[in-house]
This record gives C-alpha cells, structure tokens and sequence, in this order.
C-alpha cells in the first residue's frame, strides 16, 4: 500500500512541458499529446525550468526551421546538465524525418516520437525513465486521434484549432511533409463535429478546421454516407450562428464550387481562403508538381470573387525554386499583381533532404539571387497588402474579440470575417471577450486596421 501511495504522489507530481514549432497542425497535435499526458498522471508546465520532461513537438519545412530546433535543444541540454533526471523528447516532422539518427546527433535526446506515435508516449517516457533511448517513428494509415479530446494549450477560450485529417498524399516536389506526415487519411465527422459543439458550450466563437489539403476530406460514415469538406463545412457551420468557422489549408486544384456556395450560404462561415499558389510560372509550377497552371489558379481566384466580392485571399509564394529564371521570377510578380492578394507568406526554396525535388533537379539559383527575388516578392505584395487595408477604411466590419490589444490594455483586439486583425477602442461599451462588435474601420497601420465600435448595431 505504502509503495503505492508514493508512487501515486510520485507520477502526480511529475511535470512535463512542450514547446511547439511548424504549422497549426503541429500545435493541436501538442494539444493531444497534453491530453495524453495528463491522462497518465503528468501536469503542463509553463516553464521547463521545474519540468520532468521536456518535449519539442518539430517541423522540417524549411532548413532554417530545423535550426531554430537545434538552439533550443541547445538549451534545454544545459537544463539537463544541471538537472540529470530532466528527460528531453523530440517530437513532430523533425522527429519523423531525422528518426534514430537524432539520437546521435543530438545525444541528450531521451525519446523520438513522430506524428503518429503520440498514443505510445506513456510507454515509451516510463522505458526513457529506465535508462533506455526510445524511438516511435512508425507512420500509420488510420491514426486521426479522434476520440482523444485536446487539452487546450496557451488558449484565449475564443479560438480553437480542430484537426480534421492527417498528412497529405500530394507530391509537391520541394515538400518534406509527405514524408513526415505519411499518407493522407480523414477523421469522423461525427467526432468532429461533437469536438466543435463542446467546444461552444464551453464559450469557444471560432473554429479553425485543420488539414494539409481540407478539400480532400472524405468519410464514410456508419450508414454509408460519404462526406465530402462541403458536406462537413456546413455540418460544423449548423452548430450555432454564433460560431465562426475558418479552414485552412485548401490546394488549389481540389477546392469546389461546392464548398464556395456553402461558404456563401453561410454568414457564420468566414468569407477567408488560404489559396497557396507557390508560383506564376508555368513551367516552374509543372516542375513543382502542383498540378494547375497560372491560368487555372487565376481563373478560380476570379471564380472565388464571382460569388464572394469581398472574400479575403491569401497566398503562400516560394522564391528561387530549381531552374527558376528571371522571366519565371518576373511571373510570380505578374501573378501577385493580377491575384490582388490580401496577404501572403513568402519564402525562399529551401531544399529538403529526401524530396522529389531533391533527388530530381539541381538547387541552383543562387542564395543572394533568391533573396533579392523574394525581396522584390515581399515588396509587391506589401504593397498590395496595403491597398487592401486602405480600401477597408469606411467600411464596416463583424469582429470577433479576441482579447486585449498587444499595445494597450484600453483596446481590443479581433479579427474580421476576411482574417484581418481590428483593433479597437473598448471606451464603455458593454463587450468582452468572444463577443462579437461591429466597427467601423478609420485607418490603417501595417497589417492591422484601426476602428470604432457602432454601438447601436451591437452583433
Ligand atoms: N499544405 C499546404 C502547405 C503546407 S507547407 C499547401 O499545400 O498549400 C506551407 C508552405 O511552406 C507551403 O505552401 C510552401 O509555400 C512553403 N514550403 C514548403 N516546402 C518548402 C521548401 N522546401 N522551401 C521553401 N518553402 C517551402
Ligand atoms: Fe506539401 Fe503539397 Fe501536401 Fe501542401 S499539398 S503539404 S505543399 S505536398
Ligand atoms: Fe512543419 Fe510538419 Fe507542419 S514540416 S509545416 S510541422 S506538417
């Protein structure tokens, strides 16, 4: 009995602590992985400074991602050195690209688990805590996690990620997350769904549903039913009218007129669509392997503002891919103008180990030419960007409150159906937090606009 008692008091006071990197879908992977945990005795940290275990949930996307990696796990090294029972455990695409070899190169390291590992962590800490290194790389074809409910991490209670579906079973040819992701597979819709309403019930006003490529969610349910996004969107969006709901990320060769017509059919569902194109250039998207042309992706950008004038778009765009010449450069530039996006992310090509393009074509353009060109990148879409706010002002705009405004504590903060960040005066209106306010836009500053709450028109 007493044995037992102290180990309940033991694994009670164990602490653990996680960092995470990479794309929204790494962070509610972290979620269930502190779901997981808690489960099995263990309590978040918000310092690693008193954890027992210390995990960094990984991305590989780019080089530079994996060395922002590597300084932190610098650190939590020295955290070790003076705390030896301090157990590190890396986590996510880094762990499922680099494998057992991250033991060796970073000896430290007590545990590697890769994105589909999560449910093996309680087993694989208790052999790490027995001196072993312990490794679970093994991608699988079912694993959605879904009937494990996140534990929500750093939240405000306005916003949640759910994630809808795993990997992706496109070959983009500089892409490393079919790799670390694995094959691409859907979750229940009925879970999904459940995991969306609990989330209102407990106060959430926004839902972002997560996937690689959500317009290739596909399920079977119980009943033989095939549900499509579409069908899943709108599912979702039937919760309450009060519950905005954003998806992210859509390819541009597999969203459907049908999901645009739910989007317009509606108003809960943000007028929003992360549409990454990579670049203008025909012959180097052919050789990215995106499957559309410049034609094609304009034609569905025009197809997009047919039904939805003011819907926001937003790009994803890739400097300096291999062979890219200045005419395909100047392309890119091209497309941005015609796109008339609100906001993009930009990068330089980064090449990654093991990739088609890796394997396939020389990564030639040289680094201070892909800087220059994703510098002429950023610098036009800057500017679009800024139209964009300017044309905002005199409008007005349905805000979710998020919080507090970063500058002062007499603002709020939120974002509008189009993505866009609003910060606002609180004055003394009766609003707070997951409220929603309607505000009349007076100026831009950078990416964020500047309003006034209209009382009298209060949601
Ligand atoms: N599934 C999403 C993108 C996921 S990765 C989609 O298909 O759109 C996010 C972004 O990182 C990509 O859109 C791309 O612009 C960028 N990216 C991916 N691999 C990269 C690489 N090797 N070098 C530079 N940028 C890359
Ligand atoms: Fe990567 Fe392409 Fe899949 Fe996006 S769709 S995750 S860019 S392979
Ligand atoms: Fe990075 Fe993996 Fe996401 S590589 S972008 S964390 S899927």
């Amino acid at each position: 009995m007493e044995v037992l008692t102290t180990k309940l008091q033991d694994s009670a006071a164990k602490k653990f602590y996680i960092e995470s990197y990479g794309c929204a879908m790494n962070f509610a992977d972290s979620e269930i992985v502190a779901s997981i945990l808690n489960g099995n005795g263990f309590t978040a940290s918000t310092t690693y400074a008193d954890a027992d275990l210390v995990l960094i949930n990984t991305c590989s996307i780019r080089e530079k991602a994996e060395q922002t990696i590597r300084s932190r796990l610098h650190i939590f090294r020295q955290a070790k050195r003076s705390n030896p029972g301090l157990l590190i455990g890396v986590l996510g695409c880094m762990a499922e690209r680099l494998k057992s070899k991250l033991l060796e190169e970073e000896r430290l390291v007590d545990l590697v688990v890769g994105p589909d590992g999560y449910r093996t962590l309680p087993m694989l800490i208790e052999a790490a805590e027995g001196g072993q290194k312990s490794v679970n790389v093994l991608l699988s074809r079912e694993e959605t996690y879904a009937d494990i409910s996140p534990v929500r991490l750093n939240s405000n209670g306005v916003n949640a990620f759910v994630s809808i579906m795993r990997g992706c079973n496109n070959m983009c040819s500089f892409c490393v997350v079919p790799f670390t992701r694995g094959r691409e597979r859907s979750r229940d819709a009925v879970s999904i769904v459940k995991e969306c309403s609990e989330l209102f019930d407990q106060g959430y006003r926004e839902v972002t549903l997560l996937g690689q490529n959500v317009d290739s969610y596909h399920w079977y349910s119980a009943d033989e039913q095939d549900i499509s996004f579409a069908m899943l969107l709108e599912q979702v969006a039937g919760i309450s009218p009060e519950l905005r709901v954003r998806f992210s990320t859509s390819h541009p060769k597999d969203i459907t007129d049908d999901v645009l017509q739910v989007i317009t059919r509606h108003e809960n569902i943000c007028n929003y669509i992360h549409l990454p194109v990579q670049s203008g250039s025909n012959r180097v998207l052919q050789l990215m392997n995106r499957t559309y042309t410049r034609e094609w992706y304009l034609a569905k950008v025009r197809r997009i503002r047919e039904l939805m004038p003011d819907c926001g778009i937003t790009s994803d765009i890739i400097a300096g891919f291999c062979t890219e010449t200045e005419t395909d450069h100047q392309e890119t530039l091209s497309l941005i103008q015609e796109a008339q996006f609100d906001m993009s992310y930009m990068y330089f090509y980064s090449e990654r180990p093991g990739t088609l393009a890796a394997r396939r074509y020389a990564d030639d353009v040289p680094e201070a030419e892909k800087k220059r060109r994703l510098d002429e990148i950023v610098k036009c879409q800057n500017k679009i960007s800024q139209f964009s706010n300017r044309k905002d002002i005199g409008s007005i705009s349905k805000v979710l409150i998020e919080g507090d405004s970063k500058k002062s504590e007499q603002d709020w903060m939120g974002r509008n159906s189009q993505n866009k960040v609003v910060v606002f005066p609180k004055e003394n209106i009766a609003l707070g937090k997951g409220d929603y306010a309607m505000v009349r836009i007076l100026e831009s500053t950078g990416a964020t606009l500047i309003g006034q709450v209209i009382p009298e028109a209060k949601n």
